[in-house]
């Protein structure tokens, strides 16, 4: 947890490769894929409220929320993880994170999420973006990074995060623009958004 506080206070985002061990992550992934294959993934949405909407070609991934009460060991362990990261940044950086919305998502092949910020227009309690890879032996030719533009600027320079089973990737959320490049094979993630209270 130290290495995340660190690399948050240092720049404001964070990628830990390792973050869930190899079998809660696949334990994670196969949660998903059964969440999947019984047609409890749905498609997802953008927007809040009245600008809530399904817009294909913008974000073509499915997803499932968690439940405050997890289902499996796994979830209960995946939660207990992002409470100790919630507690070391509110101690470290005094982010003032309140609670936790997350849920799985699947990216069919060639799917992608567009440029975006993770904060609403009206609702800006979403203050640290998390996202937990669950995909076993990512390479770099099955693209599906997540690009993440280090400022707001056109030509902003970016880094790509290979969403390899087990790596954390974490961003303030009202400070990074960033996308999910198409990958050649489906793409599993339990992401998640830490918030204040408002
Ligand atoms: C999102 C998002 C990034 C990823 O769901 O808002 O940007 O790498 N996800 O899955
Ligand atoms: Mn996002």
């Amino acid at each position: 947890m130290d290495s995340v506080v660190e690399q948050l206070a240092e720049k404001g985002w964070c990628v830990l490769p390792g973050f869930l061990p190899p079998d809660l992550a696949q334990q994670l992934a196969v949660e998903a894929q059964t969440l999947y294959q019984s047609g409890q993934l749905r498609h997802a949405a953008t927007g809040q409220g009245e600008k809530r909407e399904v817009r294909a070609g913008l974000r073509d991934d499915a997803i499932a929320w968690l439940d405050e009460t997890p289902s499996s060991a796994a979830q209960r362990e995946y939660l207990a993880r992002m409470e100790a990261l919630r507690l070391a940044a509110n101690r470290e950086l005094q982010l003032g994170l309140f609670d936790l919305e997350t849920h799985f998502a699947r990216y069919p092949a060639g799917a992608r999420y567009r440029k975006h910020l993770d904060v609403f227009r009206h609702d800006s309690r979403r203050t640290l973006s998390v996202v937990c890879y669950l995909n076993e032996n990512w390479q770099e030719s099955d693209g599906g990074q997540l690009r993440l533009y280090l400022d707001e600027a056109d030509d902003s320079p970016h880094v790509d995060i290979l969403p390899q089973g087990g790596t954390l990737a974490c961003f303030l959320s009202a400070r990074f623009p960033h996308e999910v490049l198409p990958a050649g094979r489906s793409r599993l993630s339990l992401t998640g958004w830490f918030r204040r209270r408002d």
